[in-house]
């Protein structure tokens, strides 16, 4: 709990999760997380955008009384999802006056979610303006991303963006505008676009547009720093959502006996001898979040497993299923491993990355410990991979 002051008249009133371990029960947090809820007090009526993730929502009340808040007229809902909504019904009981400002859709879910009572809503329209008095809130729908009813709101008078989870970053810090390290704050919002947006990049390259043309001072997110520099996130945002792919080869692997590891050190050697960047991850012991990070970027990926239970290791069919929640814009895959009396693998793999628009190079499944031959094929699968790279201009 802080209240920091933003600008004139707009508070921080969220709440940081320092040591919050996972989200969504999936990706790791090893820099915690915030939930950011705003207050913004006009000459006639005050507004609170977002709320914070229920689990916190004591703080955001002793927020408000630290501020000496008698009356909230609008709680402005860009995005039905707890982390976000999960106070609201607190703040609805202790300012029995407030309305909550959404959309339709927004409506919708937080009655499912929430049980909120249907006469406490006012519903807005994409590009309807609000006012506060001296200040007014203009709404603007993003939908997909990355919920179908997620928006922002922009202070207008002020050029303030308030995205909600578009922009968000993964970082608890006591810093509202940031650490001086630029990286953490860019590591900390690919890490949240990884796992929450990437699935929605071609709704996001649509909605990127109008935040542009809105061209803010500032945006303020519902995780994460507000940025003083919009221009550094939209950035990082519009590499990520392009369909351009780094000279990247992520190998996503398990080993059972080692024979499956020999091929995976085999062909990242062989990948960096060609000129690619080789980036293997043992499952077993690796982090989703740094792999959903790399997955962002990668031109190639490639899953490495030993067959097991007469099938492919299941923690590699897991991390594929992953991978093809996240829909990234990878544009080659292949399979290896080992086996040592039989087994089928492969279209398991296979049948969990319909969603990719990828072109599978053959696989190299061998039997046993790798032998000469089976490195030949190795090499020869770096080799393509290469190529590959090549005639997409990303390995000269
Ligand atoms: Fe941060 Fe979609 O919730």
């Amino acid at each position: 709990m802080a209240v920091q002051k933003v600008d004139e008249d707009v508070y921080y009133v969220g709440s940081r999760h320092w040591d919050r371990p996972i989200f969504d029960e999936l990706l790791e947090l090893p820099k915690g997380t915030s939930y950011n809820s705003y207050l913004i007090s006009g000459s006639q009526k005050t507004a609170l955008i977002d709320s914070v993730d229920p689990c916190k929502k004591h703080e955001l009340l002793r927020n408000l009384d630290v501020l000496n808040v008698k009356n909230i007229d609008y709680i402005i809902a860009n995005h039905a999802e707890q982390d976000h909504s999960g106070s609201i019904p607190a703040v609805l009981e202790r300012y029995p006056q407030a309305k909550v400002v959404t959309n339709e859709k927004c409506k919708s879910l937080l009655i499912d979610l929430l049980d909120i009572n249907e006469d406490r809503f006012m519903i807005i329209n994409d590009n309807d303006t609000l006012s506060l008095g001296d200040k007014t809130l203009q709404f603007v729908f993003t939908p997909w991303v990355h919920w179908p009813e997620t928006m922002s709101v922009y202070l207008v008078e002020k050029k303030m963006l308030f995205t909600c989870d578009f922009f968000g970053s993964h970082i608890a810090t006591s810093k509202i505008f940031g650490p001086k390290d630029e990286k953490l704050v860019y590591e900390g919002a690919k890490r949240y676009y990884a796992e929450i947006m990437m699935p929605f990049r071609k709704n996001i390259q649509k909605n990127i547009q109008k935040v542009e043309e809105l061209n803010p001072s500032m945006i303020l997110p519902g995780h994460g720093v507000v940025y003083k520099n919009p221009q550094f996130i939209i950035d990082a945002y519009k590499k990520w959502i392009s369909d351009n792919v780094d000279n990247e080869a992520l190998i996503i692997y398990i080993s059972m006996h080692g024979s499956t590891k020999e091929l995976v050190d085999y062909l990242s050697d062989a990948l960096i001898e060609q000129g690619v960047y080789a980036r293997p991850y043992n499952i077993a012991q690796s982090s989703l979040g740094e792999i959903a990070m790399d997955l962002v970027d990668a031109a190639t990926v490639i899953f490495a497993s030993p067959f097991v239970l007469a099938g492919v290791h299941p923690k590699i069919i897991t991390t594929a299923y992953l991978a093809n929640a996240l829909r990234p814009k990878t544009k080659f895959a292949g399979i290896i491993g080992s086996f040592g009396w039989g087994g089928k693998g492969v279209e398991h793999i296979k049948n969990n990355l319909t969603n990719l628009s990828v072109e599978l190079f053959e696989p190299v499944y061998i039997k046993g410990k790798p032998k000469p031959e089976d490195f030949k094929k190795i090499t020869g699968l770096a080799q393509q991979i290469a190529d590959k790279h090549k005639e997409i201009g990303i390995l000269g």
